[in-house]
């Protein structure tokens, strides 16, 4: 049975809203004359199709022209899913609101192209007190005084900056402005997220970690390099700290451990909670989880490609030690 995220939930900006920031940023492929337009994206969103297809995921990202063809058509209806699925959760939006009136920070791994972005920022925005036009009514003048920041760093191996710098321009302008945006405190990383230590990556300070559509790939690249990662999650998170998975629902690849051949999601349950029978001694918790769960496109959006509906397996765990 497949469980159903609403269209919109009120912690986010609205699905247009989201779709607009998509529009606006790339005006001008998605908008443009014939040569450099929709045509010409259609092209190159072709090309990365049979990329993705062979499973080619390095070959699919490594140019310029590639990775926003890959953004204008795959991440606003993954930025539409992925708000609605963080606002879903309360401890998420917690998070991503700073609720705790701390500094919050979130890790997106293979984050780059923008949907985690555009997602986290749909729910930031209408949390600050400054921003008028999206701000729940404040409760007393003292509300207004935030200065707590969420910091985001986005870590990825092909090389999105310009595509991030274009999306974080807009969201300066059209949600956040001069204001509020010295707050939202995001940092683009190029590097191999299997040979980053636990340092650079600041485990221990994280509130939040997603892999959201990432982890096939990671364990395709590199498998004992996955599961060292994984390890090194364990050691050094802190207690609380929320780790949010997501995938394709049934596109989970089977992994060879020994002899024995396993769903990937099962590996990973066993490093993060422990063997099965014994997921007290692990040390992370799964708080909530679904092997099918749709997220539909409302009908009436305002794209020029067509948006998909989603449907995904996730789980979200979180550090118990
Ligand atoms: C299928 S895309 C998903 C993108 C995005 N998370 C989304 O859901 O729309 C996988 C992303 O992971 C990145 N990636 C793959 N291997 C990586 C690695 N070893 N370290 C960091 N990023 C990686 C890819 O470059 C790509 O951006």
């Amino acid at each position: 049975m497949s469980s159903q995220l609403p269209e919109h939930n009120e912690a986010s900006l609205p699905p247009q809203e989201i779709i607009d920031l998509f529009k606006r940023t790339f005006d001008d492929e998605l908008y443009g004359d014939e040569e450099e337009g929709l045509e010409a994206l259609q092209v190159q969103i072709q090309e990365v199709k049979s990329h993705l297809y062979d499973r080619d995921y390095l070959g699919a990202f490594d140019n310029d022209s590639k990775r926003v063809a890959y953004c204008c058509r795959w991440s606003p209806a993954r930025a539409l899913g992925y708000a609605a699925l963080f606002a879903h959760f309360e401890p998420v939006v917690d998070v991503l609101t700073c609720a705790e009136k701390e500094d919050q920070s979130v890790l997106c791994i293979g984050g780059g192209a923008g949907a985690e972005l555009v997602a986290i920022a749909s729910i930031f925005t209408p949390s600050r007190p400054f921003v008028s036009k999206y701000a729940k009514k404040a409760e007393s003048e003292s509300d207004n005084e935030t200065t707590e920041s969420l910091n985001v760093h986005l870590v990825d191996i092909a090389d999105w900056e310009s595509v991030t710098t274009r999306l974080l321009e807009n969201i300066e302008k059209h949600w956040l402005y001069s204001n509020e945006f010295d707050s939202f405190k995001v940092k683009p990383e190029h590097k191999d997220i299997l040979t980053m230590d636990s340092q650079a990556l600041s485990l221990s300070k994280l509130n939040l970690i997603t892999l959201l559509f990432t982890t096939n790939e990671l364990f395709k690249e590199n498998k004992a390099g996955s599961i060292r990662f994984l390890q090194q999650l364990n050691k050094n998170c802190s207690k609380g700290c929320l780790l949010l998975i997501v995938e394709s629902a049934g596109s989970y690849s089977h992994i060879t451990v020994g002899t024995k051949k396993f769903p990937l999601q099962f590996l990973i349950d066993t490093i993060l909670c422990g063997k099965r029978g014994q997921e007290n001694e692990g040390d992370w918790e799964v708080i909530a989880q679904a092997d099918s769960s749709w997220y539909r496109c409302g009908g009436r959006l305002d794209y020029p490609i067509k948006l998909e509906n989603m449907r995904v397996f996730y789980r979200l765990y979180r550090k118990k030690t």
